[in-house]
């Protein structure tokens, strides 16, 4: 079942058009791979299906709903979970804080903020009450042990593995149907790259499915069922992670020979 589609997104920043056309799709169940050299659109296409960019041009459906240029805080009630490319934790916040930041969209009395009062009253059933986000963060955690003896500890003072670690339980917190991670990989040790990738495949094992955008090509689609290779915002090739890895074409251009 096409669980997320992307369909000829026209996309940019202001008057400039980044993305010319991309098409994507993420069936249910799926780990799916963004790949493609530096500067390709691939942050970009994830932040309009995202609602942080409003397209063009182009349509975003999620469970065959039209989503195009829905904001953010609205997609999280619908399931989606964003984890961007940088800063995305909160470094003066312990881990355990920002385990209950993750939640807070889903929080049934939000907080009276500014932009809480549109949703007015809104019933969404992934609302959660306050012990229902407590349960959600103990469920959390067994899916991250080695974040356990760390809870109380500032996530600014962590490895960059573990504040990985800590971006991904925080989104986590929302139960999501979909995961959209950007480079999750960035900037970390082989072995901690293992590790992270390891940590995907089994958020994807618990029942979410993965938009993955990574450099680390080789290793993002060993994990992912299908990938897609952007270049200067346009699809390249598009298949079955194993045929990507296997085409000699592909090898020589994104994955390093
Ligand atoms: N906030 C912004 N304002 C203006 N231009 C931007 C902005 N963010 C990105 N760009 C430009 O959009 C283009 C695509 O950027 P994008 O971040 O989507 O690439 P990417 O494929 O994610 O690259 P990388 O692998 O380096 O993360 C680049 O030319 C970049 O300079
Ligand atoms: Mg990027």
């Amino acid at each position: 079942m096409i669980l997320l589609e992307a369909q000829n997104l026209h996309s940019g920043y202001g008057e400039m058009e980044i993305l010319h056309g991309v098409s994507m799709r993420l069936d249910s169940q799926e780990i799916v791979t963004i790949i493609g050299p530096n500067g390709a659109g691939k942050s970009t296409l994830i932040k309009t299906i995202f609602g942080l960019l409003r397209p063009t041009a182009g349509q975003v459906t999620f469970k065959g709903l039209d989503i195009t240029g829905k904001p953010p805080r609205d997609l999280v009630l619908d399931g989606l979970a964003y984890v961007p490319q940088s800063n995305n934790t909160f470094p003066s916040l312990t881990v355990l804080e920002n385990l209950e930041m993750g939640a807070i969209t889903r929080r049934a009395s939000p907080i009276p903020m500014p932009w809480n009062r549109s949703r007015g009253s809104a019933t969404s059933p992934r609302m959660m009450n306050d012990s229902q986000i407590r349960r959600r963060a103990i469920e959390t955690i067994a899916l991250f042990p080695n974040l356990r003896p760390k809870l109380r500890e500032r996530a600014g003072n962590l490895s960059g593995g573990e504040q990985q670690m800590v971006a991904l339980a925080k989104s986590m917190m929302l139960d999501p149907d979909i995961l959209l991670i950007d480079e999750p990989s960035a900037g970390l040790a082989p072995k901690l790259v293992d590790m992270v990738f390891s940590k995907i495949v089994e958020i994807n094992g618990s029942g979410t499915s993965v938009v993955m955008v990574e450099q680390n090509a080789k290793k993002a689609l060993a994990i992912a069922n299908r990938g897609y290779i952007l270049e200067t915002g346009r699809n390249r090739y598009e298949g079955a992670a194993k045929e990507l890895l296997q085409n000699t074409d592909v090898a020589k251009l994104y994955l390093g020979g």
